[in-house]
């Protein structure tokens, strides 16, 4: 092929995968020699970029270390991929085709391997600088293929498609994420739900304070409160299947700006407090990558979103709010305001008659400390949908983790003056949370994702994930790939 670079595997102990010694043959061991001396022992991740190989028609062949053959798997498939993108990135080549769906990953087939190539390639890709004033004038990277030795088939082709998808689906929640809280305001959220709407042909309505307090939504309208910026709560249609096919309703926590409110945060790494909007990003790029692939299933977002501010209006510690759902709740820490949006957001579901309703929420610290920036805690008070959702996280390489939702802990959230209390104290925090929302998820099959701690990643190299939209768009695919 015509390319600024090929990419080819080496595993661990300087083996050629079959691409690279299809190279080598051409180069007349070329590559082989290369090995020889050492340059490239085979370690997962690691990189070799060469100029100038004879007998290909290739500019470039970056060799990229697979580790131990026996050991590789979906990790090390996607941080061997990855790290091919990277060396790239920031190098001279404008195109490039990876050769790595025909390695060889344990329990998995070539389609995965495409599929995955494709995403991890865009997960990699990603960059943020549109904040910067100086524009980066260097081409670099900007188209990647992904090389298969025999002819592709139409599975082949639309692995890759979706992988693609899924990529933009993820570089959109990424973006919503990074965005600082006076862009990404509620309004702005609203503007891109309408946007996605124009371009995929959905349906989407924006509810304002007026048509809420129609609705008596009194949780969600409570944490405005204190805002200057109107909150909304947006709707965004997907119809890929037949009206017989209930929906699954994603439910995303939209807080464009989590001060805590009266119950103010610390300001150390406050600023991290822009990417509470989170699971409404993920929500967005969801439907955004699942419209792009035409999945056969009908999927509705239900998005709540305002600020959380102090404020001469705000709510105060021990105020007690009445909820859509009828339920009053004593707000005794104004920080716990996801579930307060979330309890009302739920309630309005029951209208969509859902097969199921799948909030996702960076909802607790709590939740950080308990699975750290690896897992989703994962609630629900249905067993089969948990288990589907961990097994698309599982697939997706996304991982969630089963936490349990015992009616032991909702004693921790009962209040002396209201039906519920907001906050459960400090011990099993996340499972605290996720027992105030099971409260207004009687009515249907119900999952919880607490993201706090995958969402984003902290430290030098912060920024959005973009998760969980992989785990989501896989456990719709598997969805339709079932009809
Ligand atoms: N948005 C935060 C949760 C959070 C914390 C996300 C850290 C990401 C990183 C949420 O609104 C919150 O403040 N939760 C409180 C709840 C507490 C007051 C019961 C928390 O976790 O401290
Ligand atoms: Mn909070
Ligand atoms: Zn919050």
């Amino acid at each position: 092929m015509k390319t600024d670079c090929v990419v080819v595997g080496v595993f661990e102990g300087r083996d050629m995968t079959a691409a690279a010694k299809a190279i080598d043959r051409a180069a007349k061991g070329h590559l082989a020699g290369i090995l020889k001396h050492g340059d490239l022992e085979g370690k997962l991740g690691t990189t070799l970029l060469l100029h100038g190989v004879p007998g290909t028609s290739a500019e470039r062949v970056l060799l990229v270390g697979l580790g131990k053959a026996d050991e590789l798997g979906p990790k090390q498939y996607r941080e061997a991929v990855g790290a091919a993108v990277r060396a790239l990135a920031d190098g001279g080549a404008a195109d490039a085709v990876i050769y790595l769906a025909e390695v060889r990953v344990k329990d998995q087939d070539r389609s995965w391997a495409l599929f995955h190539g494709a995403a991890a390639a865009a997960d990699a890709t990603y960059r943020f600088h549109r904040l910067k004033s100086k524009k980066n004038n260097r081409k670099g990277l900007s188209k990647i293929a992904l090389g298969l030795t025999g002819k592709p088939t139409a599975a082949d082709a639309n692995a890759v498609k979706r992988g693609a998808a899924l990529g933009a689906g993820q570089g959109l929640a990424k973006d919503l994420g990074n965005l600082p809280s006076n862009i990404c305001t509620p309004s702005y959220l609203a503007k891109q739900a309408q946007a996605l709407a124009r371009t995929h042909k959905l349906k989407c309505q924006v509810l304002v304070q007026k048509d809420m307090e129609k609705l008596a939504m009194g949780a969600l309208l409570a944490v405005t409160k204190g805002s200057r910026e109107p909150a909304k709560l947006i709707v965004l249609e997907y119809h890929g299947a037949g009206k017989t096919h209930k929906p699954v309703v994603l439910v995303g926590k939209g807080i464009t700006f989590d001060t805590g409110g009266i119950s103010l945060k610390p300001s150390a790494e406050m600023d991290e407090m822009k990417y509470d909007m989170s699971g409404a990003g993920s929500v967005l790029g969801t439907i955004a990558a699942a419209a792009q692939m035409q999945l056969p299933v009908n999927v509705i977002g239900v998005i709540p979103t305002c600020e959380n501010m102090p404020g001469g209006n705000a709510i105060k510690p021990g105020d007690i709010v009445t909820s859509m759902s009828g339920q009053t709740v004593e707000i005794l820490n104004t920080d716990a305001e996801g579930r307060l949006v979330l309890c009302d957001a739920l309630t309005y579901s029951e209208r969509f008659e859902p097969d199921a309703v799948i909030d996702i929420a960076t909802l607790t610290g709590a939740c950080v400390i308990a699975l750290g920036g690896v897992a989703t805690g994962l609630y629900s008070n249905d067993n089969q949908l948990a288990q589907d959702l961990l097994a698309a996280g599982q697939s997706a390489w996304d991982r969630a983790w089963h936490m349990p939702l015992w009616d032991d802990y909702q004693e921790q959230i009962k209040s002396p003056f209201a039906d519920i209390a907001n906050i459960g104290g400090r011990p099993a925090g996340s499972i605290t949370a996720a027992c105030f929302l099971s409260r207004f998820a009687k009515k249907f099959k119900w999952a919880h994702l607490d993201i706090a701690g995958t969402a984003w990643r902290g430290g030098k190299e912060k920024g959005s994930t973009g998760r969980p939209v992989p785990l989501l768009t896989q456990f719709l695919m598997a969805r339709a790939d079932k009809r």
